[in-house]
């Protein structure tokens, strides 16, 4: 039995030292955990070397925490994990898919087998309790790289890079570990075969399950009506729910199941939960993870004493060779297996220096003592299979933390990552600069506004213009910065302003969820473009924020294959609003280089600029005007539903002010503002339709007007709708004749070798192979968004047969054609 109070009062006192360690950790400028271990060892050795001490009694209590292997897994773990998937941008990690998964899946059965193999010959135990080591030990945490690479201002998709890597790497060990574990408790022969086929079922079979849970939340969370406390408490339950689900229900990997559900939360999370919200959630997600790291870690290192009390030289060798194992592991992923990866331009090349950071910085943290801890406590194992993984998982933590965590910092500067190159010092400076500028800008306003002193204005703005200024003439001096590279940045600054006002208008909620990410997503292909490529890296961003994505495109082919339509009119409606905002975010993008590009990077860069935003907006507007021609009132809707959301923003300010004067009293502000949150919830997005319908369709087309009623019904039931999107080829040169195309509406052109002929609404296309019996005479390739009713060859024969009126008009109109063809062609002859 444990007395509560007793089992509270350890608890708290361990946080009162976890609070304190921080700050001396900052101070000392070394990774928290390795105070944290530094601690929980001294107390633990502290009991063991002086029993009977008021060390000795600290250390038993801790020691009889009822924590168990068991605890620590299922209390700390999906807490940790989920943590970690929450506050990863999943676009981003996707974006580095390949290197990512090739390098966390590779490189965790990498490491377990070289370990594995290093120490059977020396252990004394069986293969697979080695391999089972080596997946404890592939856990790295990356947080103290990552804080060092955020120091030293690395590239920030090799952060990005680690860090994912790290996230998946600990999913991918765990799951071994757990496979490998099956397979000694069992008794099995080990198989390599099995084994692989259980590590790909629970990883994957982990990873569906995830999404499903992940995906559960965010729609019960749409039914919180915004509620932060309810949203937070979900997302706790979810940890544990997923965790749980996974490991007894489905019997996948529980770690999986719950990094996934947290990638997907994170993912869809951001555009569906309002920011505020969000970055709520996010900081209690921080101070959760952070307790369950460090009372892992502490509780852990208490015990380490004890584990290597019987230590002997044995061991010590062992771990040796443990710890060179692991590194050699590590070394030869990341410079024999990194670079073909760039060289087919998986991922960008990683230079020598960063990459010895990250192998140097390879710490092993609170999962590996976490899973040593399961090892040593599982009753199922041999005594001696306790002592070795737990002995030697821990002195590979210690070592990992007291030598590398020290040292990382000094490695680091040997390895001349701390400085920053003349370029990107520039950059900072410049980047700086535009944000002092602003700083000057507000200050002048507060003045003016509250009539206060040109010397006060003076003595405040002072030190910020004198900054601007000296780092102006030493960015001069260091680097002749050419016009391109000030452009390039210039570029950056609107890139990084236009992430700024979609994020703002989403909290403003002037911007549907769904577009908010597409629209995210193309800003950071903005910021990337201009970072790495400049001006055409920009450009390229910029168009291909146009282009019909991924998603689109897969939209197109269900419909085309399948027929469904749904998916399709979804991703239009989608860009309907994409474009549309894209529309003013532009406008006032070319606002913002005017007031702050020009004062800080001068006329001609801003000049250079605004044409670049010009063009951006010229192919926006075309991309919007190609949509609104087909679809106008859709058009329409839309941008009613947006005067809408701002007018009632509005009127939401104004009752706030009106109740904050005390001119209206609570009540009637509450009920105010209730009608206006009801007016809103009411308010459906308009569904975007492709209209599709072919009696109406029909109308339009005046080739059969002249039809009577039965006549009419026959044909609509011979007419099948098409829809095509701009560029589309319709029909190519040289094929066989199977139909011929009504235009219900849009524009087509025909593609002969020597002109081309647009062809409107009303119009048909694709009769002459059919009248003639020989292929297709020329390409027909759509120009806008276009609805046809297409004919089949036996339905037009059908049709022809019995609608004389419209057969005639077909052949005079094939014939036309056919003679214009062909004097084409005389013309050419003669020529
Ligand atoms: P078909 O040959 O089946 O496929 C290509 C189509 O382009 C053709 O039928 C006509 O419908 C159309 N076409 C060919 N030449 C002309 C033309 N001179 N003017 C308009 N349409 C044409």
């Amino acid at each position: 039995m444990f007395n509560v109070a007793l089992v509270l009062a350890a608890v708290a006192l361990l946080l009162v030292v976890v609070g304190g360690i921080q700050p001396l950790a900052a101070r000392l400028r070394l990774p928290p955990p390795v105070l944290l271990a530094i601690f929980g060892i001294a107390i633990g050795a502290a009991s063991s070397l002086a029993p009977q001490s008021a060390f000795d009694g600290a250390a038993r209590l801790y020691q009889g925490l009822p924590i168990t292997s068991e605890t620590i897994i299922y209390v700390f773990l999906p807490l940790l994990v989920f943590e970690a998937g929450i506050v990863s941008d999943v676009r981003r990690i996707l974006e580095d898919a390949a290197p990512i998964l090739l390098l966390a899946i590779v490189a965790t059965l990498v490491t377990t087998a070289a370990i594995g193999f290093a120490l059977w010959p020396l252990a004394g135990v069986p293969l697979v309790d080695c391999l089972l080591l080596g997946s404890v030990v592939a856990t790295t945490d990356p947080a103290a790289v990552i804080a060092i690479f955020r120091d030293v201002g690395a590239p920030a998709r090799l952060t990005r890079l680690v860090e994912g890597e790290a996230l998946l790497n600990d999913a991918a060990a765990i799951a071994l570990f757990v496979v490998l574990l099956g397979m000694i408790v069992s008794g099995r022969e080990p198989s390599v075969a099995a084994g692989t086929r259980e590590f790909a079922v629970a990883f994957l079979g982990g990873a569906a399950l995830g999404v499903a849970a992940g995906r559960a939340l965010l729609y019960a969370v749409s039914w919180l009506g915004g509620d932060r406390l309810a949203e937070a408490s979900l997302t706790v339950a979810l940890a544990y729910l997923a965790f749980i689900a996974g490991e007894r229900l489905f019997h996948v990997s529980g770690v999986v199941t719950v990094l996934v559900a947290g990638l997907t939360v994170g993912a869809v999370g951001r555009a569906r939960i309002t920011p505020y919200n969000w970055a709520f959630l996010v900081d209690l997600w921080e101070q959760i993870a952070f307790w369950a790291r460090s009372l892992v870690f502490v509780l852990a290192s208490i015990l380490v004493p004890r584990l290597l009390l019987n230590l002997d030289w044995h061991d010590i060798v062992l771990t040796g060779v443990l710890i060179g194992a692991a590194l050699a592991a590590r070394l030869f992923v990341l410079f024999g297996l990194l670079p073909p990866l760039s060289y087919f331009g998986l991922t960008q090349p990683i230079g020598t220096a960063y990459k010895l950071a990250i192998a140097w910085g390879g710490l092993r943290g609170a999962l590996t003592l976490a899973l040593a801890l399961a090892v040593s406590e599982n009753p199922a194992l041999d005594p001696s299979v306790h002592h070795f993984v737990a002995v030697l998982a821990t002195g590979m933590v210690l070592f990992t933390l007291l030598v590398s965590g020290t040292t990382l910092r000094p490695v680091i500067r040997l390895l001349g990552l701390d400085r920053l190159s003349p370029r990107d010092r520039v950059l900072r400076d410049q980047v700086l600069a535009l944000a002092y500028q602003e700083v000057c800008e507000a200050v002048r306003e507060t003045a003016t506004q509250y009539a206060l002193s040109k010397e006060a204005v003076a003595e405040t703005v002072g030190p910020y213009e004198a900054w601007i200024e000296s780092a102006g003439v030493r960015d001069e001096a260091e680097v002749a910065l050419t016009g391109r590279a000030r452009l390039a940045i210039a570029l950056l600054a609107l890139a990084n302003q236009e992430r700024a006002l979609v994020l703002e208008a989403w909290s403003q909620r002037t911007v549907p969820a769904s577009a908010v990410q597409v629209l995210l997503r193309n800003a950071d292909a903005l910021i990337e473009g201009a970072r790495a490529g400049g001006r055409l890296g920009y450009r390229r961003g910029a168009k291909v924020a146009l282009s019909f994505r991924f998603g689109f495109r897969a939209a197109y082919v269900l419909y085309k294959r399948f027929g469904m339509a749904r998916f399709l009119a979804d991703r239009l409606g989608e860009r309907f609003e994409v474009l549309l905002f894209t529309r003013l975010l532009i406008t006032e993008l070319i606002g913002f280089t005017g007031r702050r590009l020009h004062p800080t990077f001068g006329a001609e860069i801003a000049e250079l600029a605004r044409k670049i935003l010009s063009s951006r907006l010229a192919a926006t507007t075309a991309a919007v005007e190609a949509l609104r021609n087909q679809y106008p009132d859709h058009a329409a809707a839309l941008e009613t539903q947006f005067l809408r959301q701002s007018a009632s923003r509005r009127e939401m300010g104004r009752y706030q002010a009106l109740f904050e004067e005390g001119l209206i009293a609570r009540e009637i502000y509450d009920d105010l503002r209730r009608s206006v949150d009801e007016a809103r919830q009411s308010e459906h997005r308009p569904r975007f339709d492709l209209g599709l319908d072919t009696t109406r369709l029909i109308g339009r087309l005046d080739l059969l007007s002249g039809l009577d009623k039965a006549q009419l019904a026959r044909v609509q039931r011979l007419l099948r709708p098409r829809f095509t999107v701009p560029d589309e080829v319709i029909l190519r040169q040289g094929e066989r004749a199977d139909a011929v195309y009504f235009i219900a509406s849009g524009a087509v052109e025909v593609r002969l070798s020597r002109q081309r002929i647009q062809l409107g609404t009303g119009d048909f296309f694709g009769e002459m192979a059919l009248l003639t019996r020989q292929p297709r005479q020329a390409d027909v390739v759509a120009l806008t968004y276009c609805r046809l009713l297409e004919l089949g060859k036996s339905d037009f024969e059908k049709f022809m047969a019995e609608n004389p009126d419209a057969r005639a008009e077909i052949n005079r109109v094939a014939q036309a054609r056919l003679e214009m063809n062909r004097r084409g062609v005389a013309i050419v002859t003669d020529a």
